[in-house]
């Protein structure tokens, strides 16, 4: 059976979507930046199921969900320069790795041998309610089969997660529609892991220059392995004159004859051309065996959104 799509502001869908979380099962939830597949932080069995339904290799530590930033506190020391970080960014867009407490209570499962958590506090209202209601802290990773793309409507959720006979809470389209920057902050200097809806110019604003280590040959994140966000069709970037057989994904004025354009942003917005990024590669993906990427400058999300194409672009092996 495929997933259930349902609305939770109609009578009841919360409370059936906390019953399946309380009782160690999955549930697919939009957050801001992606829909996510959540369980109960604390439960083995539930966040077992994550693993199972995505196909996700057991190495891959999840992301656990918060609803309060004070509520960090309890599961990890944090730094004061992490302190900065969440004074302006949560709930946001923004996940931190930070070492674990003692008596933190997280499933071994969702840690995958790591003393660090990756912890974030979306702002989105259906993952905070779904937190708040169900009295725990939810791990979660995008609710795509393993390696492919991200999903940022439910639509998306239940077409890659065709097998799964859970329960997909629709809040409609995701707001950022990219994946939350992820930042080191267990060691001595702030480490950026992931570019994603938070600008790396911004977090440097507030805590000076970060290191970077995207590209690691021991991935600290999977989507530091290139291959991470796989389309179907091939991908060519940095397109300006698209060729006939070729869909095109544009990025700001494009005049240019061609018989299939999607435009991430014709008035040349990141902002917008990151929310509708993974939409545009999913639509185009399900009717082209080519696509052009039209160039998308690398300033604010710019960085995210290249970062995604390049990986899209590498086949797996
Ligand atoms: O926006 C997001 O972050 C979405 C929504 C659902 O919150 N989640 C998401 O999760 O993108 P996921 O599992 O697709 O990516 C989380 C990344 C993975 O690459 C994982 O390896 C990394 O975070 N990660 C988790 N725990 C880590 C840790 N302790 N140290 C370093 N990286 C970690
Ligand atoms: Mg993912």
């Amino acid at each position: 059976m495929p997933p259930r799509i349902l609305n939770p502001d109609n009578p009841g869908v919360l409370d059936q979507a906390v019953r399946a979380i309380q009782s160690a099962e999955a549930v697919a939830v939009p957050t801001e930046t992606v829909y996510g597949l959540a369980a109960n932080a604390y439960s083995d069995a539930g966040v077992g199921q994550i693993y199972q339904i995505k196909g996700r290799p057991q190495f891959n530590p999840l992301i656990v969900h918060v609803a309060d930033p004070d509520d960090a506190d309890r599961l990890v020391d944090l730094s004061p320069e992490a302190r900065t970080l969440i004074k302006a960014f949560w709930p946001g867009p923004l996940t931190l790795v930070a070492p674990l407490k003692l008596g933190h209570g997280i499933s071994p499962i969702v840690l995958a041998g790591n003393a660090t958590l990756a912890i974030r506090c979306p702002d989105a209202p259906v993952i905070q309610a779904l937190i708040r209601q169900s009295g725990a802290p939810l791990a979660a990773p995008s609710a795509n089969s393993s390696g492919s793309l991200s999903p940022t409507t439910a639509d998306h959720v239940a077409s890659s997660l065709a097998e799964w006979d859970g329960l997909v809470l629709d809040g409609g389209p995701c707001r950022v529609g990219l994946e939350s920057t992820i930042v080191d902050v267990s060691r001595r200097s702030a480490v950026l892991l992931r570019p994603g809806g938070v600008s790396v110019e911004a977090l440097e604003a507030l805590v000076g220059p970060l290191e970077s280590e995207l590209l690691s040959d021991q991935p600290k994140a999977p989507g530091q392995l290139k291959s991470h966000y796989a389309p179907r069709a091939s991908l060519r970037l940095n397109v300006t004159h698209p060729e006939p057989d070729e869909a095109y994904l544009a990025f700001g004025p494009f005049d240019g004859d061609h018989h299939k354009v999607v435009n991430l942003s014709p008035g040349g917005d990141l902002v917008e051309a990151a929310t509708n990024l993974f939409a545009a590669l999913n639509a185009l993906d399900n009717d082209s065996e080519r696509i052009a990427v039209g160039p998308i400058p690398t300033d604010g999300l710019g960085a995210a959104i290249n970062d995604r194409l390049l990986r899209a672009a590498t086949k797996k092996s």
